[in-house]
């Protein structure tokens, strides 16, 4: 495919009619983080983020090295996994890269059949197909490597009716706060080192039958200092989207290349999670010590009408709201999106969390890609890293 914005124009159902079906996938089961102390973190999902207390693994349950901690929001499940020794694939994967997203676990109908096709597409193994069962029955899972140390887990729970997976039991507490309004995760975004954009591209089409059907280079987003490339893949239903960045030279250093030298290597950069009411989740939010990216100028606001264009008719919220949360507006031909960004969730500066509100705009907000980067760079700046 020609470089550039690949306009929606043509309707999305039609450029996913290109994806291959051999991987059907019903949706996307759970996101692993590996951390440093998973018990906090759990506190930090709940009470910050809203998430609700759903299932727990550890030391009470059998387990001898690890514990993890399930938390839930509407569709989306985390699973936040420590080490119990220093001998542990998953203290490594902490020490080297810090907190950060090691699988990538994705429902799908048949996970031997997922293994099948994807290794014989050329994946790297990372679980054979494996069978687990307790009295709620059995589940089976298998996993590839994609990039960086990130694994791709194939989920299939057909045959299963328990809280989570075999080996977890329901994770009961005292401590309820309630959910802000996070629905399911609507993209899930990947920083992969220099010329490797398209490197991966490939690996998503050959191996897991994903299209490319967006895609934005350095003459698009770009500021003063520094640039990035952009190319966004789907599966055959368009629910599943992984965009891909690499960083692009400029004056100074990119935030890809300050992720990648500070995660180690390339991995999941931001999470995409999904409201209906944007403005009440981050209120909440707020009130709870998320920190977000400061807020676009004055400037960026008075625009807004114009780049609404024909949806400024319908067009429900107070822009003066919006812009005293920091909360930035895009439109495409189908609607508009809001969308804001979240600082970095652990003390080195990898991954953050987006929340977007889609208005019928099915883009990723490239309207606001100039302004969103100006204010990571002010960020930058403070750390030294720019
Ligand atoms: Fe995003």
């Amino acid at each position: 495919m020609s470089e550039g914005l690949k306009s929606v124009e043509f309707g999305l159902e039609k450029i996913f009619e290109g994806a291959q079906d051999f991987l059907p996938i019903l949706g996307t089961d759970y996101v692993e983080f590996y951390v440093g102390n998973a018990k906090q973190a759990a506190h930090y999902y709940k009470t910050a983020f809203g998430f609700q207390s759903d299932a727990y693994a550890g030391l009470e349950t059998g387990l001898k090295d690890r514990a993890s901690y399930v938390v839930k929001q509407d569709k989306i499940r985390l699973v936040l996994t420590t080490a119990l020794n220093s001998d542990s694939p998953i203290g490594e994967h902490v020490k080297k890269h810090g907190d950060g997203v090691k699988v990538i676990a994705l429902w799908v109908e048949d996970a031997r059949k997922s293994f099948e096709e994807t290794t014989k597409r050329g994946a790297k193994v990372y679980m054979e197909p494996t069978v687990t069962s307790d009295e709620f029955g059995e589940m089976v899972q298998s996993g590839i490597y994609g990039y960086g140390e990130t694994v791709f887990v194939f989920t299939e729970r057909k045959n299963y009716n328990g809280i989570f997976m075999p080996g977890y039991v329901k994770w009961e507490s005292d401590y309820n706060p309630e959910p802000v309004g996070l629905k399911y995760i609507d993209h899930m975004v990947g920083n992969v080192g220099w010329n490797q954009m398209n490197v991966w591209v490939k690996w998503f089409e050959d191996v897991m039958g994903f299209v490319n059907f967006l895609s934005f280079d350095d003459t698009q987003i770009h500021t003063e200092y520094s640039a990035l490339m952009s190319k966004v893949m789907a599966n055959g239903n368009g629910r599943i989207k992984f965009p891909i960045n690499e960083p692009a030279e400029g004056n100074k250093r990119s935030q890809i290349e300050e992720y990648l030298d500070f995660y180690e290597g390339e991995g999941v950069q931001h999470l995409a999670v999904s409201t209906d009411d944007i403005i009440k989740t981050v209120t909440e939010m707020k009130k709870r010590g998320v920190e977000f990216l400061s807020q676009p100028p004055q400037a960026y606001y008075d625009e807004v009408p114009h780049r609404l264009g024909k949806h400024l008719s319908h067009f429900k919220e107070d822009i003066k709201e919006l812009h005293k949360l920091g909360i930035m507006i895009d439109a495409d031909e189908d609607g508009y999106l809001l969308q804001i960004f979240t600082k970095p969730v652990e003390d080195r500066p990898t991954l953050f969390y987006e929340i977007i509100q889609r208005m019928g705009a099915k883009g990723f907000g490239a309207g606001n890609f100039k302004a969103l980067f100006e204010s990571i760079e002010r960020e930058q700046e403070k750390r030294g890293t720019l």
